[in-house]
């Protein structure tokens, strides 16, 4: 049996939970790989932290996470905070020695990165990662396969997409993602964009540059007594940049983020349209992969249903559909195997591809100020 990898976890809302739940569902990866025991949490929500005591490897809490890091039995953690908090926290788990998975965006802005890649340059002992869970859905696998076997030939256009609709009931009170004091200038481009960009940038597309149009459609939001406050930050975004891959295509690269989606609940569609071959993917159809077959001049559009096909083989049988929880699961199968050095053919989004994400951010906010395109 490998050695688990002792974790503390600092945020225990939704993520922190999620993490927790797959930790305790490591049955189900088939080979023997390091598993993730909790055996810390800290929040400063004692009703969030209580929730951990039904985790049964956790056994210490604590409400000040800087205790937390002094516990020498504490190998790595995973910090789910809002995300103002993400450069001062993430920079004392680096500087305590501590490997680190955080979460997106990875610091508030571009300048909270810079102080999170300052920690990590004074300790590069450290492995640390960032979560994005949705190319490890194996329809999308299945998309990486054909690229990088350069099935696609020439690239004539990207998109990458997620749509939300929760924030379609104009009733739903605010909460600190929908505020720029704990979400930023980035708005919905913090939330969700790098779940639009790990997969082309890991696939060699890079943006050159970026117009942005961005919208605040419902700027006031029921407050936590009811009366309405102010909504600042952005709903939707929708990115189109000049792009270029490592084949030297040019092509446009569209990347949308959206918390008003009609329909939607937590849609991701990624789409690449080739001169030999294109493919979408959609968590609406989570199973199956749409590809063209090539019939004559024309081009037919075909469903693969891909199934249980996943990087890291699990005991569920190939034909049963994979789902988000699945796709967490292996996310953190791929952080321990990276961090152990074992195979991981698809790692999680990486400290250069957060600094490549701030910069597209970055570079939107500009666009969309100044109506114009901007060079990255
Ligand atoms: N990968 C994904 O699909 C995904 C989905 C949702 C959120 N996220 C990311 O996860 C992070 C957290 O989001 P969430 O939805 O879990 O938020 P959440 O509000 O549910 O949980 C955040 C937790 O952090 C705690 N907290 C705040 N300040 C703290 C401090 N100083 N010390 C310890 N705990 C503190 C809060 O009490 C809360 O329990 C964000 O970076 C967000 O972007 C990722």
């Amino acid at each position: 049996m490998s050695e688990p990898v002792r974790f503390g976890v600092i945020g225990c809302g939704l993520m922190g939970r999620e993490f927790a739940s797959a930790s305790l569902r490591w049955l189900h990866l088939q080979g023997d790989l390091p598993r993730p025991v909790i055996v810390a949490a800290c929040d400063t929500s004692a009703d969030n932290l209580a929730w951990f005591r039904r985790v049964p490897d956790t056994r210490y809490f604590y409400d000040d996470y800087r205790q937390m890091l002094a516990n020498p039995e504490i190998d790595a953690v995973y910090c789910a905070v809002p995300h103002h908090l993400h450069a001062q926290i993430y920079g004392d788990i680096i500087r305590a020695g501590k490997h680190l998975l955080g979460e997106k965006p990875f610091g508030m802005n571009a300048e909270d990165f810079a102080r999170i890649e300052a920690a990590m340059r004074e300790h590069p002992e450290v492995f640390v990662r960032c979560t994005s869970e949705f190319p490890y859905y194996p329809a999308v696998q299945q998309m990486v396969q054909w690229y990088r076997e350069g099935a696609f030939g020439q690239i004539i256009e990207a998109r990458f997409a997620i749509r939300h609709s929760s924030d379609m009931d104009l009733n739903k009170p605010i909460n600190w993602k929908r505020t720029k004091a704990a979400n930023g200038e980035y708005g919905c481009m913090g939330d969700l964009g790098i779940h639009t960009q790990h997969l082309p940038f890991r696939l060699g597309i890079r943006p050159l540059t970026v117009s942005a149009q961005l919208a605040n459609l419902v700027p006031f939001r029921p407050g936590p007594d009811g009366t309405p406050v102010p909504c600042e930050t952005w709903d939707n975004a929708i990115l189109l940049c000049a792009a270029r891959n490592d084949a030297g295509d040019r092509f446009p690269l569209q990347m949308e983020m959206k918390r008003m989606a009609p329909g939607c609940t937590n849609t991701v569609e990624y789409e690449i349209y080739g001169l030999n071959l294109s493919a979408r993917f959609t968590t609406d159809d989570p199973n199956a992969i749409r590809y063209t077959q090539t019939v004559g001049r024309e081009q037919a559009w075909a469903r693969l249903v891909v199934g249980q096909k996943t990087l890291y083989p699990v005991i569920t049988g190939g034909i049963f559909e994979f789902g988000f929880s699945d796709s967490l699961l292996q996310m953190f199968a791929a952080f321990v195997s990276e961090l152990r050095g074992l195979p991981c053919p698809f790692g999680c989004f990486t400290p250069d591809e957060a600094r490549l994400s701030h910069r597209l951010l970055t570079a939107a906010l500009q666009a969309h100020e100044q109506s114009r395109v901007v060079s990255l």
